[in-house]
């Protein structure tokens, strides 16, 4: 597996593709005087634009990441997740891929390594997985369940609800590892100083969605019942893996917090 020569941060700038996403946000945060690139600035559907020579390292944030919607737009997803990760590459720098836990079909009951064979369930997935093998020099970091202080997730979604309501139902037959994006921004800065490859990177410990919404509750201080129900019963188009946790098998790979010390940085971030 081969080295990047140099440290790719020391040597000069860092782009950030979908800088407006949540974990755009906080790479452009972690990675300070990235040229960020919004979608507005870079639709990765289409070639790089051409002012943009000189980056040394790109963190690839930019894709489709409407499950759902996946299902019902597949080739519009692998335009973005694929043909936007081929653009990606074309930039000729070190790139690290944000891969996801939905590569993995789910009926594992222990955690996921990275030797294990991936078999996504869903069009989201086979995307994903596809967008990986895009990638050849750089790191594929396969993440899960990601929330944060900006933009759309299950976390920021829980405490509008919860503020609304006396109880919400939420899927309970799901287990995952929540994965503060902060955190995983930070872990970024310590996989680009290991040799290229692919790397799971998600908080410690798991849950499932139905014990997240508790937690957030009980953290937040919101006075609100979790019912907990089954992925049938929320019926929704995109199959899921009903088990996801990661886990990395290489020594060397960053330690996440564990969720629920991402869930208490995110709510401080929040209230900031
Ligand atoms: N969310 C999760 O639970 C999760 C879990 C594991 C891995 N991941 C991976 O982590 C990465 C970041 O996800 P995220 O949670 O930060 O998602 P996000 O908040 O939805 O951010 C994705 C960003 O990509 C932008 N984008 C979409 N289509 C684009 C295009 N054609 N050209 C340029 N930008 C485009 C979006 O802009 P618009 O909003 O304007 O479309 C958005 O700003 C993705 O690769 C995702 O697959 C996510």
């Amino acid at each position: 597996m081969e080295h990047p020569d140099t440290d790719p941060v020391a040597a000069g700038r860092v782009l950030v593709t979908g800088a407006g996403g949540q974990l755009g946000c906080a790479l452009t945060e972690a990675f300070p005087g990235t040229l960020a690139l919004s979608h507005a600035d870079w639709d990765v559907t289409q070639p790089p634009p051409s002012q943009v020579t000189d980056c040394c390292l790109v963190l690839h944030a930019a894709a489709w990441t409407d499950v759902d919607g996946a299902e019902d737009d597949a080739d519009a997803a692998w335009t973005v997740n694929v043909v936007g990760t081929q653009h990606a590459v074309l930039l000729g720098a070190p790139l690290v891929y944000y891969s996801s836990d939905y590569v993995f079909n789910g009926e594992k009951r222990s955690p996921y390594i990275e030797s294990d064979p991936p078999d996504p369930l869903s069009a989201y997935g086979r995307t994903k997985l596809a967008g990986e093998r895009e990638v050849g020099e750089g790191w594929v970091v396969r993440s899960s369940w990601l929330f944060g202080a900006t933009g759309k997730n299950f976390l920021r979604t829980m405490l509008e609800l919860g503020r609304e309501r006396d109880e919400v139902a939420v899927v309970d037959d799901q287990r995952g590892s929540p994965t503060y994006v902060g955190h995983l921004a930070e872990a970024t800065r310590r996989i680009v100083e290991l040799p290229f490859g692919l790397y799971h990177v998600a908080a410690d410990g798991d849950c499932t969605w139905a014990d997240f919404a508790e937690a957030i509750f009980e953290e937040a201080g919101i006075d609100c019942r979790v019912r907990r129900i089954t992925t049938a019963e929320l019926g929704r188009p995109a199959p899921r893996p009903a088990y996801s946790v990661l886990r990395s098998e290489k020594p060397d790979t960053p330690r996440l917090p564990h969720w629920r010390d991402g869930l208490r940085a995110c709510l401080a971030r929040i209230a900031d």
